[in-house]
């Protein structure tokens, strides 16, 4: 490896973060593509080691002699509507219901963004791995079908996954769009049984038995707990802690995108679009010359302005605790 970072005199922060975690992340796509979608080879585990640096070597002389860009993860953020208003959610969704103003991403909205990151003069991305479509309950989103549709269709996308809380089940014309695509095309239904304050608003089971006789693809997990989120806040951390932190954060491996603008996290979107923190670091998406360069240079750093109101304590607590409002 060292040869090809030399020959290409890459910044150790770009190698890290760019190259190094993106090839882990394209090594666990493969996987999990493998098993759930029966595609591609079986790569197996015991060699993961030699799998993560092939796969680095191969990213790295495609990006440099051929520009081949990709994004391994990301989340649209469809709507910050939910059905539940959880005190520890990740995204922070129910601020927006306590500051009376929800943001939306239209199938129009949604079909630029796609459009603009693909396109040779804006992003000019080569493959996005894994789009994760989440808010909020996206299956709020009226236009849901016509969201997976769009992106299924496009072949520099390689999986569409449908993150939800199970308390609306699909309606017919989601169910049909997503039988079309069923070999790329799937939901996590996050599994919030184990709280018995949700009982009589989940519909987790039955949810389950729709996918199953459509043989739609699903996955979920037994005994969820979730992460214990603490308030979003300046904590002061000084430098060294900030790049530790964002160094060992399992969520920054996922990207965010709401309101046109491309977040390094959840955190970092939803601060931002609630006025909590005022976000220079992300990617502005519309109407951006320079937005190839921009994504690139995305990847390179340390730590980015969130991280400073982030605080995610190891300690776990029932999922989906809801708070009074
Ligand atoms: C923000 S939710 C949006 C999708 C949908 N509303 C749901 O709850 O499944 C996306 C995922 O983040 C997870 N999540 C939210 N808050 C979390 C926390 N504090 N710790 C761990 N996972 C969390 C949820 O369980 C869900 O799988
Ligand atoms: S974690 Fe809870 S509040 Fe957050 S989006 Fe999912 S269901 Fe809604
Ligand atoms: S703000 Fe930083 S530390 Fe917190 S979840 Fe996002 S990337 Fe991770």
């Amino acid at each position: 490896m060292e040869e090809l970072i030399k020959k290409y005199n890459i910044e150790p922060v770009f190698y890290r973060r760019y190259f190094r975690y993106g090839a882990e992340m394209l090594y666990a796509f493969l996987l999990q593509n493998f098993f759930l979608f029966k595609k591609g080879k079986f790569l197996n585990p015991i060699k993961k080691k030699e799998y993560f640096d092939k796969l680095c070597r191969e990213e790295i002389v495609n990006f440099y002699e051929n520009g081949f860009l990709r994004i391994p993860k990301v989340d649209f953020d469809i709507t910050t509507r939910c059905t539940l208003k959880c005190k520890y959610c990740s995204n922070m969704m129910p601020k927006f219901r306590q500051n009376g103003s929800h943001v939306e991403m239209s199938f129009d909205d949604f079909k630029y963004i796609i459009d603009v990151l693909f396109d040779s003069k804006g992003g000019g991305l080569n493959r996005i791995d894994i789009i994760q479509l989440i808010g909020g309950e996206p299956l709020l989103h009226k236009q849901l079908p016509e969201i997976i549709e769009y992106a299924a269709k496009n072949d520099k996308i390689g999986v569409i996954k449908i993150i939800t809380n199970a308390t609306i089940l699909p309606s017919e014309k989601l169910i049909e769009t997503i039988k079309k695509y069923n070999d790329k095309v799937y939901f996590y239904i996050s599994n919030y049984s184990t709280n018995p304050e949700l009982k009589g608003l989940l519909k987790f089971e039955e949810f389950q038995k729709i996918l199953d006789e459509n043989k739609i693809k699903y996955q979920t997990m037994q005994d969820l707990s979730w992460d214990k989120e603490g308030e979003f806040k300046d904590y002061h951390y000084d430098e060294q802690t900030l790049k530790q932190m964002f160094a060992s954060c399992v969520r920054s491996s996922c990207l965010s995108i709401i309101n046109n603008k491309l977040h390094i996290c959840a955190k970092s979107a939803s601060g931002n679009e609630l006025g909590l923190i005022d976000v220079k670091d992300c990617v502005n998406l519309k109407d951006n010359p320079n937005l190839r360069q921009d994504i690139i240079d995305f990847y390179k750093k340390d730590y980015y302005e969130a991280c400073k109101y982030c605080a995610i304590s190891e300690e776990k607590v029932i999922p989906a605790q809801q708070v009074q409002m």
